[in-house]
């Protein structure tokens, strides 16, 4: 699906690269010259159970591929023991450099220490890890901004505001329910913190009712994103804060498996048919079965993050290490991991409707329109 895109990139980051070793030549020491064939590069995956990771990690080893690197690809079934055996392997095999996107941000103190011993450098994969000196870089996305966007969302669905950010039609009061990534990831907390800075006022003013009352992130969480999980809170509010015939009108998730979680069991309690229309679920990933949903008008948005693009500043930061170089950053103050702050790379995101399905997802090659007909893709 998205190979052709893939080689363009590749092309590009192959130009970048001979042209920067024209630049400098040889001689940075025998290390730094060694072919790309000599090279491995370990790419540390949480897990294949949600598309979006097996789009990264496709994504990255075709583009290291492409230049020539070898690539040590795994996935640790978002397990943590299983991804600290993983990184611990790719290192004692001679990984020269790692690219991890962590299951749990704070439990591979151990194997960065053993990396930095061996020299080897780490890049922190769109989930930063955390209370570690040992991360060289960080590639991922705004992270305040993707909540902010969810929110926005929610905030257009339920018409108290417009897409360009003036007020809307509606006054409401609505009832929302508000959900959370898992409390061990990072990006959870900058997801939920940008979203609840664009709905407090509403809040604030009445105009948004938490009717569970779990504002708290602690409250609202779901471990290791689980699509379950989701699926059984919604369905625990439903009993315990909607059976007196009010509705939910909104929810804010952070995440398309969720999202989907959710839903289920929205329309399991009836909603969705005509007197009772689907609340407004928000999400993000762009995966292809909720895009599906959106574009039938069951799920309300997503948010889009090119992980063809995200491969690619992994792939950039990895060359520039394989080089002797530090990446460059476009961010170097806002991801403190506990112990330092961590350079970063960090890219935009967008939020796609309805609409948006065409000219943002068919038209870029990320799906074809008969991918997103049918909810899942070619292969
Ligand atoms: C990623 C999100 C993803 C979530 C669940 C987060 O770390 O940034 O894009 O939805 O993990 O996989």
């Amino acid at each position: 699906m998205n190979r052709r895109f893939v080689a363009v990139i590749g092309g590009a980051v192959l130009a970048l690269t001979v042209a920067a070793c024209g630049g400098e030549g040889a001689g940075s020491g025998d290390e730094e010259s060694a072919a790309p064939e000599d090279r491995v590069i370990g790419v540390s995956m949480p897990t294949q159970t949600s598309e979006r990771w097996i789009a990264d990690g496709d994504s990255v080893r075709e583009q290291l591929e492409e230049l020539g690197y070898q690539v040590d690809l795994q996935y640790a079934g978002d397990d943590i023991p299983t991804q600290s055996q993983q990184v611990d392997q790719m290192i004692t095999q001679g990984a020269d450099v790692l690219i991890i996107a962590a299951i749990d941000g704070t439990a591979l103190s151990s194997q960065l220490q053993a990396a930095a011993d061996a020299d080897i450098p780490v890049i922190a994969y769109d989930r930063l890890i955390r209370d570690s000196e040992n991360v060289d870089f960080y590639v991922s996305f705004d992270n305040y901004r993707v909540g902010v966007a969810q929110a926005t969302a929610l905030l257009v669905g339920l018409g108290l505001q417009t897409e360009d950010g003036s007020p809307g039609t509606a006054t409401g009061p609505f009832n929302i329910e508000l959900f959370a990534g898992s409390l061990d990831d990072n990006n959870a907390h900058f997801f939920f913190d940008g979203a609840m800075d664009t709905l407090q006022p509403f809040i604030d003013d009445g105009s948004l009712v938490v009717k569970s009352g779990q504002m708290d992130i602690e409250q609202v969480a779901i471990l290791r994103w689980q699509q379950e999980t989701a699926q059984r809170r919604m369905e625990d509010l439903l009993t315990s804060s909607y059976s007196d015939g009010s509705r939910v009108d909104g929810v804010l998730s952070p995440f398309d498996g969720l999202s989907r979680g959710i839903l289920t069991a929205l329309q399991n309690a009836g909603y969705g048919a005509a007197a009772n229309p689907i609340p407004v679920v928000t999400g993000q990933d762009a995966e292809i079965a909720s895009v599906k949903l959106i574009n039938d008008g069951v799920q309300n948005s997503t948010i889009f993050k090119d992980t063809r693009l995200l491969a690619e500043q992994a792939v950039i930061a990895a060359e520039a290490f394989l080089e002797g170089e530090e990446p460059e950053a476009n961010d170097t103050e806002t991801y403190d991991n506990g112990v330092k702050v961590v350079p970063s790379y960090l890219l935009p995101v967008e939020t796609v409707y309805r609409d948006d399905i065409q000219p943002i997802l068919v038209d870029s090659g990320y799906y074809t329109a008969e991918e997103v007909a049918a909810g899942q893709t070619e292969g």
